[in-house]
């Protein structure tokens, strides 16, 4: 797909659906950087009793969340279905019962309405969302760059070459990032999904106060592995019990700072080994206030230029998914509805050279 042919402001508008865990979102695309209108609706506070994300509840949450978030961002948008062009939706990965209910919306929508949908892996919507022109300034992609996909199920290293040619480098061998902060946040007492409060905590604490490991920092290679922090967090507690006040915003910064330099030591290994110069940080723990400082000071040192879209577009959300799909989208248009046949790819990952709008299963 040459994205080179396509707009990048002010194209024909697309819509794009994401469901792939537990953020019901839609966006409205007008390019591969312009974003017009872009509506989340989390189901955190749902999930948050039960410590983690129910399969089952998410599905009926995005049923009953699904058309209204369509017509909020079309609203905000200011268009109506008929002014549409195309849809793209989120096809893998994700939970298998959650992409469906997105792909089916989409599907019956482009039915309806006579027009292509596209399937678009959520992994590479995650890297692209830095191609979004937004508030902040931020310059398009330059391909190849090293990316860091950084969220509660992923923990991935990729070499991006192409917007459409993505080869794995490296992966984490247990728990994503995410689900590391999101443990010990429940280690800690503290609700469900941690990430942000370890975060908010760690701020007032002291790094270097508890020597915690660096996990496979002196194995070559460019995998990851985070269970053995959570185990130090684990014992560290039930040597010393949970931490209070200025010992627990201590733990926090210990932490906060071991996962963010195995993180960051790992991407810049990635970038040196490839000889690319460029980084892409992004998913759910690269808003982490940390990762983002660490991320600038230690790739300004290593000659690096990193790019970390804002807060807003590395959490689960549609806007990225339209960015990503959009080429392939607007390459099908005029030929009526397509994509009658899409699936849910469950564990889809990112360098799997697939056409998005053949059905396809990856186990
Ligand atoms: O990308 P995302 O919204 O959803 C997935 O695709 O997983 O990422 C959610 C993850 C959760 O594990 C959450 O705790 C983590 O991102 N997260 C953070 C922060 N904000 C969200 N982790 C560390 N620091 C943060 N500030
Ligand atoms: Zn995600």
């Amino acid at each position: 797909m040459n994205w080179a042919t396509v707009p990048e402001l002010d194209g024909p508008p697309i819509l794009a659906i994401e469901s792939s865990c537990d953020e019901t979102a839609a966006a409205v695309v007008t390019g591969t950087r312009q974003i017009r209108s872009s509506v989340v609706h989390s189901q955190v506070a749902m999930h948050a009793r039960f410590g983690g994300v129910v399969p089952e509840l998410a599905s009926r949450s995005h049923i009953m969340a699904i058309d209204p978030v369509v017509r909020a961002a079309l609203e905000q948008a200011s268009i109506g279905v008929d002014d549409l062009s195309a849809i793209v939706v989120t096809s893998g990965p994700g939970l298998a019962g959650a992409l469906l209910v997105g792909i089916e919306y989409a599907k019956g929508l482009g039915l309806a309405s006579d027009l292509p949908v596209v399937g678009v892996n959520h992994l590479r919507g995650h890297l692209l969302a830095a191609h979004a022109e937004v508030d902040e300034g931020f310059s398009p992609l330059e391909w190849p760059f090293v990316g860091l996909v950084v969220s509660g199920g992923h923990t991935s290293l990729v070499h991006c070459t192409a917007p459409d040619e993505i080869a794995a480098l490296g992966r984490t061998l247990d728990d994503a990032a995410g689900e590391a902060f999101d443990k010990v946040a429940k280690l800690l007492g503290l609700e469900y999904p941690g990430g942000a409060r370890i975060d908010r905590l760690a701020d007032s604490g002291r790094r270097d106060a508890l020597a915690m490991p660096r996990p496979m920092l002196r194995h070559a290679g460019l995998d990851f592995s985070f269970s053995g922090l959570k185990t130090w967090v684990a014992q560290h507690i039930e040597k010393h019990g949970v931490p209070e006040a200025e010992a627990l915003a201590d733990l926090c910064a210990s932490f906060r700072e071991a996962v963010c330099d195995t993180l960051i030591t790992r991407a810049l290994r990635a970038c040196r080994q490839t000889g690319t110069r460029r980084l892409v940080i992004t998913g759910g723990v690269a808003s982490n206030s940390r990762l983002r400082s660490m991320a600038l000071e230690r790739s300004a040192a290593a000659g690096v230029r990193v790019s970390v879209p804002p807060r807003w577009l590395c959490t689960d959300n549609a806007a990225m998914i339209g960015i990503c799909g959009y080429a392939e989208a607007i390459s099908r248009v005029g030929h009526g509805f397509v994509g009658g046949d899409l699936d849910a790819s469950p564990s889809w990952p990112p360098s799997m050279k697939i056409a998005p709008t053949r059905s396809v299963h990856v186990r």
